[in-house]
């Protein structure tokens, strides 16, 4: 079974808590926090302080994805809000190796990511620093986006990389994940989705995360 990380962006931040709540008690496995500066991405959306509070409401492992320029100077804000993982664009940081060794530095997991145009040549040298690949099956900054089939194959070409380093890395995709698309995703060798829309946008937050949890099973 994949690991489902429900993605808050697509929440209803009015009632976050019992959202939050709903899904962890429908088998969410991680949460994933999207963090927006209006500057790596045309979109803004929360900061530490949301994170904070996720971390009072759930146990449940954090997933922060920081779609921000500059990530070396937040990370330590991240890490002391509750996040257990961080990820990074490696398209906002010139350091890439330098960013992975701070975000290690502080004990918590550490991802990086990879926008749909980004080749994964981008991972060789990281690959065996790195806990978790996120790659991006839309450009980010927005959900509700349409998944972008070319990335299957991504998908694919880093499975291959990871079983090669012969380490434990997480393979996540992110973006346009629903019951349609989970199949080929998982069949691609993703083991972590994350998805919005298609579980904090529907009227039963359980039933959606029931039916991509069935659907990863279709694979
Ligand atoms: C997009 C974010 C995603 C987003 C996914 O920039 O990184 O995590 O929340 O949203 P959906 O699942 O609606 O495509
Ligand atoms: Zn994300």
């Amino acid at each position: 079974m994949p690991i489902i990380a429900p993605s808050i962006l697509a929440a209803d931040f009015s009632i976050l808590k019992k959202q939050i709540q709903e899904a962890e008690k429908a088998g969410a496995d991680w949460f994933h926090l999207d963090i927006m500066d209006g500057h790596f991405v045309p979109n803004i959306s929360f900061g530490p302080m949301i994170v904070d509070a996720v971390n009072k409401i759930t146990n449940l492992f954090l997933d922060v994805h920081l779609m921000i320029s500059d990530p070396d100077k937040y990370v330590a804000d991240f890490v002391k809000a509750g996040a257990d993982q961080v990820t990074v664009h490696s398209e906002a940081t010139p350091h890439l190796h330098r960013t992975v060794q701070l975000i290690k530095s502080h004990n918590v997991k550490v991802g990086v990511a990879l926008n749909p145009a980004t080749p994964v040549n981008h991972l060789e040298n990281v690959l065996t620093e790195i806990d978790l690949v996120l790659v991006m099956s839309v450009n980010p900054g927005f959900g509700g986006q349409k998944f972008i089939p070319e990335v299957l194959n991504k998908i694919e070409k880093i499975s291959k990389m990871i079983s090669i380093s012969e380490r434990k890395i997480n393979l996540e995709v992110d973006g346009g994940v629903d019951v349609e698309t989970t199949p080929s995703i998982i069949a691609a060798g993703a083991n972590v989705l994350v998805a919005g829309s298609a579980i904090f946008g529907k009227k039963n937050i359980a039933d959606a995360l029931t039916a991509i949890k069935n659907a990863s099973q279709q694979a």
